[in-house]
């Protein structure tokens, strides 16, 4: 169920008018939606309720504490890609052990303090890495529970800057080559060998490259088993799609079915690392109109967000809903626009050609789908400061990261002795 939805003509997150939120940390703001999130973490899980599975929450996709600690509390691990990732789901609750830490460039210091805190799962995307893993364990004295990430060079067949399993890709190791790293591996004190781990891509609609993938993983188990390696898990990476706009990605049960094929006869425990699924559509990016700048061929909306808080168009030319928060009336005109930001960039765009009904100054307006690759991929470009998140739960909502002050942006920098 959505949970933006217009009641007495005022868009609302769950029961808080947007208007409400907006008089009371400004804009722009994110929005995020405690009850959408659970929605999307129950469903996901439902689906593999009879598996032996794991879901560990994709905390890159948002990683707000408040965001995390919501779903921890549902049972979610948490696939981490960096210290302050790790940390945040330390910090949010989640149990180490149900930590996976994945990325393909990990540092010394970071995959220590994965081995202290004791997280359950190293996704090794390379043999360098490898060989620096079973050192830094070695020298701890322990062992680190280990998964190589293996790229199985197929296509997830969507947006060329999203997908990550083709052998021109960086991410993983060649899955050819696997057998005989494996087989290095465990003759390395410092190396627990518990599974594999792959991942294709993000933003996938299709369950074709899914099951090509899982596939030829649970082949590799196989093989890797026979030859005597205890092979417990396979993490099967995230990726699964959400509707944008009239996409019709696979549902959970789908999904769950083609992993439940390629897995099943393995009796394994399967980890999943689910982060759009849960929080796209749980978010939404409140703006508000500076100026609607009648041009010759074009009428550009001028709003107060910029590609600076939401890159997603910018970058890979994604398609998101935007809907003014004053509910228009039905039938009411509409016309084509150009939805911009105020950076100074071309590519600053948040829709191009966008029938709209016609807005005024200061109206409200709402980015749609914006919880998942928004707020954590904004950046303070032109100066401008980080905006809030706020939480809402029902009819109440709390900010969950303030805005960032001017001040607190300018007081980064120093100078140096010369300069003063
Ligand atoms: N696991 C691994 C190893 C990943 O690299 C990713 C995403 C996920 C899980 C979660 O994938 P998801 O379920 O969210 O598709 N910024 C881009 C998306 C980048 C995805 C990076 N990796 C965007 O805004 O579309």
């Amino acid at each position: 169920m959505d949970h933006f939805t217009y009641r007495n003509c005022v868009l609302h997150a769950e029961g808080v008018p947007l208007t409400r939120i907006a008089e009371a940390v400004g804009t722009p703001a994110y929005v995020y939606s405690s009850a959408t999130l659970e929605n999307h973490y129950r469903a996901f899980a439902d689906a593999f309720a009879g598996q032996k599975a794991t879901i560990c929450y994709a905390v890159k996709a948002n990683s707000n504490q408040a965001v995390i600690r919501t779903l921890a509390r549902l049972g979610a691990g948490a696939d981490v890609l960096s210290e302050g990732e790790m940390r945040r789901a330390l910090a949010a609750g989640v149990p180490a052990g149900r930590i996976v830490f994945s990325g393909v460039g990990k540092t010394r210091d970071e995959i220590r303090l994965a081995l202290e805190h004791g997280v359950g799962q190293i996704n090794v995307e390379s043999e360098p890495e490898l060989d620096l893993v079973a050192e830094v364990a070695a020298s701890m004295g322990t062992r680190a529970p280990i998964a190589l990430r293996v790229n199985p060079d197929v296509d997830a067949r969507t947006h060329e800057k999203i997908t990550t399993g083709r052998k021109e890709n960086k991410f993983g190791i060649d899955i050819r080559r696997a057998p005989a790293i494996y087989d290095r591996a465990a003759e390395m004190p410092g190396i627990e060998v518990v599974g594999i781990a792959v991942h294709i891509g993000s933003q996938l609609t299709e369950l074709a490259p899914f099951r090509d993938a899982f596939g030829l993983v649970a082949e590799l188990a196989g093989e890797l088993r026979r030859s005597g390696h205890a092979i417990r898990r396979l993490d099967l990476g995230g990726g699964l799609g959400v509707p944008y706009r009239d996409e019709t990605p696979p549902s959970p049960g789908a999904y769950a079915a083609v992993v439940k094929e390629a897995t099943g006869p393995l009796d394994v425990e399967v980890v999943l690392e689910p982060g759009r699924l849960i929080a796209a559509n749980a978010g939404i990016l409140l703006t508000r109109v500076l100026f609607v700048k009648a041009g010759d061929t074009r009428t550009f909306v001028v709003v107060d967000a910029g590609m600076n808080n939401l890159i997603r168009p910018a970058l890979y030319d994604a398609w998101h809903r935007i809907v003014p928060v004053a509910e228009p009336p039905p039938g009411a005109p509409e016309r084509p626009v150009d939805v911009v930001g105020p950076v100074c960039e071309t590519g600053d765009i948040f829709a191009r050609d966008r029938s709209l009904p016609v807005l005024h100054s200061n109206e409200l307006l709402v980015v749609r789908s914006a919880g998942a690759y928004g707020a954590v991929m904004s950046s303070t470009y032109n100066s401008r400061p980080l905006v809030p998140e706020v939480l809402v739960k029902d009819d109440a909502f709390a900010v969950v990261r303030p805005r960032q002050t001017i001040e607190q942006l300018l007081g980064l920098d120093s100078m140096p002795d010369w300069l003063v």
